[in-house]
């Protein structure tokens, strides 16, 4: 009986010639596909992977996700248990750093970010700038990639400098969120009051109005902190690819979390749970759902917030979401689109043609529901995807800057365009 080897043999049938490659962690390395060559002068063998469906881009220890089994961990944590016993913070700290803080560690991440929420007054100035019906998510991309101008040293590497902007970004999100917010309403701002819990802020800083002191409903706040557990990470999503792949150019974080917000605007990713709540909307009622997934089916548009890249099964963080949504709803008063939502789960999870492609509802099926119920405008939606995502994103990019293994990402193509030909004067043409 040989023993088994960790190789692959690959036999070129255009050659003759066979190659043993190594087989590691489940994977081969896309660079030992370059020995395979027709001739001595050509390139090598390249991988071909839209949308990077089938490729490894990094080693990470940050987040595991079964898409097959609906598993879903942060450093090893179950989501489900993140969501019922720890807070935003503590779950920031667990991603950024590994492992969860001391009673010590925990106090001083707190009050780290706690006292970093106010952002450089002349911000309010790209704010004013803004039209007053431009999309929060807009104004979010461009003062996140603004804060760059406002610490240059984030330039610079080390740890310390690192751990500064890391505080910093988690800390301003929510109020540049909020800022963004006011500004579509016409509102002067709220600004942070460093007596609140970060989601209690955050709500104080959208809603406070003429009240001295801004007291944020516990349920309320309570759901907005599992809602920012629940968006906090999700490997290598589209989203934080961007980020890593901006980091590998050795970018500061701000303008990679800029582009990493630019990439979760996308309907396809964040921007998902808005179009989530403007397809309900437009369904209309209960009686309605089983026209519009005749529609679905027939190729007319996608069910948004169903499927998934990776889950082929339900979304464990929709689960939480849809739980979440009731203990909102006895504050709020019911969101009758969750009776829609319901009912369009139901129909979809019965059908063939969404169980054939295991198209299950994912985070945003929910989440939207939740947000219109606590009176976010659905223009928000992705902003509160990215809030709860920065500290994906900086570990991520923390992870990429420290790892020694990579490079600037740089992938190569399939070139398909026009072969060599003569420039054409213009009176020639
Ligand atoms: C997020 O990556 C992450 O982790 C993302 C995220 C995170 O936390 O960062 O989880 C957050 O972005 C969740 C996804 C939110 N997006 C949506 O809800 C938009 C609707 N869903 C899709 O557009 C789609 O499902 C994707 C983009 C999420 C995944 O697309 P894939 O994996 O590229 O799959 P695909 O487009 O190749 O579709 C496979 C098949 C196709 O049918 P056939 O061509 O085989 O006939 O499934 C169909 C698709 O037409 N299909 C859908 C569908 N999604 C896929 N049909 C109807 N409704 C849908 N929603």
């Amino acid at each position: 009986m040989s023993e088994t080897r960790d190789t692959l043999t690959i036999t070129d049938n255009r050659t003759g010639r066979t190659y043993e490659l190594p087989v590691e962690d489940g994977s081969i390395r896309a660079m030992d596909l370059r020995q395979i060559k027709v001739a001595d002068d050509d390139f090598g063998l390249l991988t071909y992977d839209p949308g990077f469906k089938n490729t490894a881009s990094c080693r990470s220890s940050i987040c595991f996700i079964d898409g097959d089994v609906g598993i879903l961990r942060y450093r090893g944590y179950p989501i489900e248990q993140l969501a019922e016993s720890s807070s935003f913070l503590e779950v920031a700290y667990l991603i950024i750093h590994g492992e969860l803080p001391t009673p010590e560690q925990h106090e001083q991440w707190v009050y780290e970010i706690t006292h970093h929420t106010f952002i450089h007054e002349n911000i309010k100035q790209f704010m004013d700038g803004f039209h007053h019906d431009a999309h929060p998510m807009g104004m979010l991309v461009s003062t996140v990639g603004a804060l760059s101008t406002f610490y240059p040293e984030a330039k610079g590497t080390g740890a310390e400098t690192r751990h500064m902007q890391i505080v910093r970004l988690i800390a301003k999100f929510p109020t540049l969120a909020a800022f963004a917010y006011r500004h579509s309403i016409g509102m002067r701002y709220a600004y942070p009051d460093n007596d609140l819990s970060f989601a209690g802020n955050f709500l104080n800083m959208m809603w406070k109005t003429t009240e001295l002191k801004y007291e944020p409903d516990p349920v309320l706040e309570r759901a907005m902190d599992v809602l920012l557990i629940l968006h906090a990470d999700h490997e290598q999503n589209c989203s934080t690819t961007t980020m890593r792949v901006i980091g590998s150019s050795d970018a500061d974080p701000y303008s990679a979390s800029a582009g990493a917000c630019a990439a979760l605007y996308g309907r396809k990713h964040g921007g998902a749970n808005e179009a989530v709540l403007n397809m309900l909307q437009d369904i209309g009622s209960v009686d309605k759902v089983a026209e519009a997934v005749a529609a679905a089916k027939a190729g007319e548009y996608r069910l948004m917030g169903f499927g998934h890249r990776v889950y082929k099964n339900y979304d464990p963080r929709a689960k939480i979401v849809r739980e979440l949504a009731h203990e909102v709803f006895d504050i709020t008063g019911k969101n009758p689109l969750i009776d829609i939502a319901v009912e369009l789960e139901r129909i979809a999870l019965e059908d063939e043609y969404f169980v054939s492609r295991k198209l299950y509802p994912n985070v945003d099926f929910y989440s939207g529901i939740i947000y219109q119920a606590m009176g976010f405008p659905v223009s928000m939606f992705p902003v509160l995807f990215a809030m709860g995502r920065i500290p994906g994103w900086l570990a991520h990019w923390q992870e990429h800057v420290l790892d020694e293994e990579q490079a600037i990402s740089r992938p190569r193509q399939l070139y398909t365009g026009a072969d060599e030909r003569d420039y054409v004067p213009l009176s020639l043409r």
